[in-house]
């Protein structure tokens, strides 16, 4: 991909999965990786095998202070910030399980839930712009928002408000420094195969490959694919944009996979 080599890139969230993904990909096409992410033995593994192209560096995107000292620490360390890819995401068991609907939620599980999400992915741009303004060449911004932040749900009240919020941050920060060089998009994955949904309940899996267009459900390196595109020059006509990287899950009548799978006929 065009314009990725030499240029510097911070993944928050990035030790695992998803931005996991997107940091090999980023440093396989040229670019300087520091890896932000709360478990810091597990990016601190990452980077030892991507070699001095990354850094590894523990935050917590609760904390707007540590998301600073995170985005000062790429700029000390590389020099440059080019690319930001704001992908953590509160997506433990013990708050999605307790992110229920409006009546049973507690407030604590919302704020928390914004906090980490939403805030700080604002927080994010708000450290990280000025120092792409400073490259002379602009940057580009990456968020990973969610078809949960899409689609109606029984649960997750707070989890899809959060997404939604992405979306229109994400249009609304390529609106305000667009001329200035940034872009900024999100990325909507659908279900992917992350270690940490790999004890989602079979029938939910089999429910969603049923409803993906394409015969498999969506690995980390199809976002990390994205998420480079998103970054390079390939891509420096797409801002404001929220894409859906999801096999087709989010694009079919809802009675596509009853009659596809020969459950129920037209007439
Ligand atoms: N996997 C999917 O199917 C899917 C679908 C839609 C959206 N997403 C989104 O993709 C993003 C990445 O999720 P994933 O599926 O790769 O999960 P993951 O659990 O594999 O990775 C998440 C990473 O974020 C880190 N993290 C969690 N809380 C943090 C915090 N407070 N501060 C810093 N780092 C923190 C974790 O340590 C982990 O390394 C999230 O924004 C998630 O909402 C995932």
């Amino acid at each position: 991909m065009r314009g990725i080599a030499g240029k510097v890139a911070l993944v928050t969230g990035g030790a695992a999965g998803i931005g996991a993904a997107a940091c090999r990909r980023l440093v396989a096409e040229g670019a300087r990786v520091a890896i932000g992410d709360i478990d810091h033995d597990k990016a601190q593994a990452l980077a030892a095998e991507l070699g001095t192209d990354a850094l590894a560096l523990a935050f917590d995107a609760e904390d707007t202070d540590s998301i600073k000292a995170l985005v000062d620490s790429t700029v000390a360390h590389f020099g440059r910030l080019d690319f930001l890819f704001n992908n953590a995401a509160l997506v433990s068991r013990e708050v999605i399980g307790q992110d229920s609907n409006p009546v049973d939620i507690d407030f604590a599980i919302w704020d928390r839930t914004m906090a980490v999400n939403a805030r700080g992915y604002l927080a994010g741009c708000k450290y990280a712009i000025p120092h792409m303004l400073k490259t002379g060449s602009g940057g580009a911004i990456v968020m990973t928002a969610s078809g949960s932040g899409l689609l109606g749900d029984l649960s997750n009240i707070a989890y899809a408000a959060s997404k939604a919020a992405i979306m229109s941050m994400a249009r609304t920060v390529a609106t305000q420094y667009g001329k200035q060089g940034i872009r900024c998009n999100a990325i909507n994955p659908g279900l992917i195969q992350v270690e940490a949904r790999k004890n989602m309940p079979a029938p939910v899996v089999e429910i969603m490959l049923r409803n993906t267009l394409v015969p498999r459900l969506g690995l980390p390196e199809d976002i990390g694919g994205m998420v480079a595109f998103l970054c390079s020059d390939d891509g420096a006509f797409i801002t404001g944009q929220a894409i859906n990287v999801d096999g087709g899950l989010q694009s079919h009548m809802p009675y596509y996979a009853d009659f596809a799978s020969g459950g129920a006929k037209w007439s």
